[in-house]
């Protein structure tokens, strides 16, 4: 019996000891609101994408990219919009930039064109020094100004001769083509920008654009296009990382990372095995995916195990799921100096087996569960975006615990609202920040190292497949007057006390932000409703002037 005392002890130590290191699935306090700071020096700031917000799509020596040749063809994009001319951000860099001083931002995150500044996407074909002169002018006025720029390399924007000819991120080619391009931009921008995002959401360009098909390219390669796609842009990450470590570090001194997107995944039943693992199953598919090989060098063990199986199952001789050699393993792992997180929503996950036939294979149902939301949850914009600030914080505890409490800067959150409302009191994205924030100050007061946190998005823009219908800007951009004029939303009155104030000082104060903003937003309102009438009105002369100009 004293034994087996020790023995127990032993084993309860060693439980103690995996736990604390452990995420905790078990526990999950939502506690109330917290009032108080975030730490010096925290960096506030906004972002966009080049695609949603440049236009300009064929100017100045841009050549296509794959969302303009999808967005052209009809019936991919809510009512066939485009992003042609979006917000015209090509041409309102100033403009712009006095939006931000207006929100008092340190720092602003864009992406940069690649075919603007590479037409076909290949370095040694054509650099087209337009482009060039385009993102020098952005960055210096950001500079000017006080605010940081924090550059993506890639949001999805590939050139349409390297998906034509190449078939894109199927293809190891790619890895060269992109480490050119990102050495380009190293090399012109690099003495200025110290932030450089290699991808942005890489899961969305996988799924969406290989696996589903409702993103550029709008290929269906179901069971096996989104994970080789996910091959090589780890690879194409992992090389520019070592690129700039080995090239720029010494001169520029930044930091290469890379942004990750991930809603969060709760177990309906935190007291059923099977749904915490179901739950852990649907992060790791989703965040994991990147950043375990990543952080760990390999993909995360539960996908190799359910591909792997699945795989045997439909008779494959090797799984859909690629694999990395040992030299590559070694060459991936430590490929980031800060993780990016982009977190908008969250999902209840319980278990549910799928048969695995051949036809019926999918990056979906090789996860072997089920998505769950509670009726409750508040659902103002987007479909699939329900309001549960508490995702946030445990996707952040768990980002620290799985991957060495990495330096995190958040680069994408924020609430859209629904099709065509041209309310400026924007009362449930005033909401959406104050608590989505919150919780990250809760994360950070759980020991999460986050540096930063960017408002998405500054302006409304071009939405991908949902084309202009859904809207998430702080700035509204009234898309229907040719010179794209923005209004402050109430949200932007409130997101700036939080910036100024670095936090949340006390219930009276924020409360009384909340009512200030919301009291102002009508003037705003009105101004709009105004410049509507009179457009409209200019909407008509055309009709009378080829009479008069024929005179
Ligand atoms: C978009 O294009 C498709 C195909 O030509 C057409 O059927 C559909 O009516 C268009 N939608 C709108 C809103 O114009
Ligand atoms: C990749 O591109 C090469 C040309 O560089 C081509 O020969 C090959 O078939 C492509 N592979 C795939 C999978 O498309």
């Amino acid at each position: 019996f004293q034994k087996r005392g020790i023995v127990c002890h032993v084993l309860v130590l060693v439980l103690c000891l995996s736990a604390a290191e452990d995420f905790d699935w078990t526990k999950n306090n939502h506690g109330s609101f917290y009032y108080g700071t975030f730490p010096a020096g925290f960096s506030w700031g906004a972002g966009s994408s080049a695609y949603q917000t440049e236009g300009a799509w064929d100017k100045d020596g841009k050549g296509l990219s794959i969302w303009d040749v999808f967005s052209h063809k009809k019936g991919k994009i809510q009512q066939n919009e485009t992003g042609d001319s979006s917000c015209e951000g090509y041409y309102k860099v100033k403009d712009d930039v006095s939006l931000m001083k207006e929100l008092k931002l340190n720092h602003y995150r864009f992406s940069i064109s690649w075919p603007r500044l590479i037409p076909t996407g290949i370095k040694s074909d054509h650099i087209n020094e337009k482009g060039i002169q385009y993102y020098d002018e952005l960055i210096d006025h950001l500079l000017e100004n006080k605010i940081t720029p924090i550059v993506t390399l890639y949001h999805w924007d590939l050139p349409q001769v390297l998906q034509e000819k190449y078939g894109g991120w199927q293809n190891i080619s790619m890895v060269n083509y992109f480490n050119d391009y990102a050495n380009l931009c190293f090399e012109k921008f690099g003495n200025r920008v110290k932030y450089w995002i290699t991808f942005n959401n890489p899961w969305s360009v996988a799924v969406e654009g290989y696996e589903t098909g409702e993103h550029a390219p709008g290929l269906k390669m179901r069971g096996t296009g989104a994970y080789r796609a996910a091959h090589h842009i780890i690879k194409a990450h992992a090389k520019v990382w070592h690129t700039y470590d080995t090239q720029w570090r010494a001169k520029q001194k930044g930091l290469v990372g890379i942004s990750l997107s991930g809603d969060w995944g709760e177990p309906v039943d935190i007291s059923n095995q099977k749904d915490i693992e179901a739950a852990e199953r649907y992060v790791q598919f989703y965040l994991g995916w990147f950043a375990t090989p990543i952080f760990h060098g390999d993909y995360p063990q539960v996908m190799k195990d359910f591909i792997g199986r699945k795989s045997v199952q439909q008779g494959l001789g090797t799984s859909r799921l690629p694999t990395f050699s040992p030299q590559e393993k070694s060459y991936i792992k430590g490929t980031c100096d800060f993780l990016g997180i982009g977190h908008f929503t969250t999902r209840y996950i319980t278990q549910k087996n799928y048969p695995s036939g051949r036809s019926s294979s999918s990056y979906f149902t090789d996860r072997d569960l089920a998505e769950l939301v509670d009726p409750r949850w508040p659902d103002p914009g987007s479909e699939w975006l329900y309001s549960v600030p508490w995702g946030f914080r445990r996707l952040l505890n768990f980002v620290k615990t799985q991957y060495g409490n990495p330096m995190i800067y958040v680069t994408e959150n924020g609430v859209s609202e629904k099709m065509l409302c041209t309310e400026l009191c924007d009362d449930w994205r005033i909401q959406y920040y104050k608590d989505y924030i919150n919780e990250m100050l809760k994360a950070i007061k759980d020991g999460v190292n986050v540096k930063g946190y960017t408002a998405w998005s500054l302006l409304d823009k071009f939405e991908w497949d949902e084309g202009f219908s859904e809207r998430f800007g702080l700035y509204y951009v009234d898309f229907r007057n040719k010179n794209k004029p923005r209004y402050p939303k109430a949200s932007v009155q409130f997101y700036k006390r939080i910036v100024s104030s670095n936090g949340f000082p006390n219930q009276r104060e924020v409360e009384n932000w909340r009512r200030k903003a919301v009291e102002t937003c009508s003037s705003s309102n009105q101004l709009l409703a105004a410049a509507r009438r009179k457009s409209k009105e200019h909407a008509e002369m055309p009709k009378v002037w080829p009479v008069h100009d024929e005179v």
